[in-house]
């Protein structure tokens, strides 16, 4: 069988056959509540006291940096591991999500929060762990999932009501050949978190994360690779659909679905109105310039790129097929409860910006995307 092209699930690395496993195993939906937005709203300028389960690693600083601009105050639980630079004057709590691990939650067991965010839950018997411990203390828990919770990605434009992907073995604790099981697994740490807090949870599924201080690399590889020039491989075709999320977007309107105890499923993908491939490597262009000024995308079609080994061209998923839904989910629920957007000129710009300020080591080596050998390959490849 020839090997297909991986992309990149949001989140975790996931191939096109994870995606069909996921499908399959897929049988039944998952009915979370309804939007219930606005009930018991704070006043306008209440502070609360928010605890994150995780904080240091992408989203969780932005969601840190939105909440101290917003007057909140902050408690985050985490081992101690990640980025322990960050935020020494907001309070850290240290544990292990895994009860069995270490202190395990114990930190945990005593202190009130308005709010929970539970950025780092992968495994529903952790993810139960916390919330249970936590559902006489916490008022609202935000359960931070994904867009890869859903069984299936063929439908364009679906949303909230889509079952859920499902798995045999619900207690198995590892991700799996091609992180096949991240997507179950995020489905069922979805339900523990309601389960521990029905009617006071809120679920938001976030397509790919992107900006400043990624580290995946993913979309950082699209501005990079501009500055580059020259004849640049551009997967699909310029109109294919692409749904990315500005970490800083999610980590403010996260702070709003706080304030505003918004509760039920959304889809958190970006942007506000249907971005295509071609409009991404444009604002790329316009990101890296004077640099990117000969850059010419050559457009490569997916079929072809199927029947390549090691193809690693980050974000983008073809537009067919099993994936051909996958960068078209419907977000109309988040954005009408605050979801915002910058523009993908802005997170670009930006992301680039970042980038260069990185260490020359770690700007030599980005951790998705092709190298320039492997791109100029399939470029032959492709045009013989
Ligand atoms: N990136 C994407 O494109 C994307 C897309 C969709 C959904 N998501 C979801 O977004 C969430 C955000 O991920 P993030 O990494 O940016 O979150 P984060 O909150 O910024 O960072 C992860 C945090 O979890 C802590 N942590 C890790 N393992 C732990 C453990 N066993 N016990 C206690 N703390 C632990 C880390 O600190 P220590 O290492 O110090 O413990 C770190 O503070 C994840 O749930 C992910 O599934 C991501």
């Amino acid at each position: 069988m020839s090997q297909l092209p991986t992309f990149q699930n949001a989140g975790r690395p996931l191939d096109r056959r994870t995606l069909l496993q996921a499908g399959a195993a897929a049988s039944a939906a998952v009915m979370l509540p309804a939007v219930l937005r606005g009930q018991d709203s704070p006043p306008p300028g209440k502070k609360l006291s928010i605890l994150i389960l995780g904080g240091t690693g992408f989203l969780g600083p932005a969601i840190v940096r939105a909440a101290q601009a917003r007057g909140h105050s902050l408690t985050l639980f985490n081992r101690g591991k990640t980025r322990t630079e960050l935020f020494p004057d907001v309070p850290r709590l240290v544990g292990d999500r895994d009860p069995d691990k270490a202190e395990g939650l114990k930190a945990l067991a005593e202190g009130k929060w308005d709010v929970c965010f539970d950025d780092c839950g992968y495994y529903p018997r952790m993810v139960s762990a916390s919330a249970e411990l936590l559902k006489e203390r916490v008022g609202h828990y935000v359960y931070v999932s994904s867009i890869s919770a859903y069984a299936k990605n063929e439908k364009e434009g679906a949303d909230e009501s889509e079952p859920v992907a499902t798995m045999e073995d619900p207690t198995v604790e590892s991700m799996g050949e091609g992180y096949a099981n991240y997507g179950p697994l995020k489905a069922l740490c979805e339900q523990a978190s309601e389960h521990a807090f029905p009617g006071r949870c809120a679920v938001i599924r976030p397509g790919y994360i992107v900006g400043p201080e990624d580290p995946t690399d993913r979309y950082t590889y699209w501005p990079v690779r501009a500055t580059r020039g020259g004849e640049m491989l551009a997967p699909g075709a310029a109109s294919d659909p692409i749904q990315v999320i500005d970490v800083r977007d999610l980590g403010e309107w996260m702070v709003r679905v706080a304030e505003q105890k918004t509760v039920g499923v959304f889809n958190a993908c970006g942007p506000a109105k249907k971005l295509s491939m071609g409009e991404v490597i444009e604002a790329c262009r316009a990101a890296a310039a004077p640099e990117s000024a000969s850059l010419k995308p050559v457009w490569v079609d997916h079929e072809f790129l199927a029947k390549q080994p090691g193809v690693d061209l980050p974000i983008w998923a073809p537009y067919a097929g099993e994936s051909r839904g996958f960068h078209t989910w419907s977000n109309a629920r988040a954005v009408k409860a605050g979801l915002t957007f910058r523009s993908i000129a802005v997170t670009t710009k930006d992301t680039l910006t970042w980038h260069l300020s990185r260490p020359a080591e770690r700007q030599a080596k980005l951790r998705a995307g092709l190298s320039a050998e492997k791109e100029a390959e399939l470029l032959k490849l492709f045009r013989a």
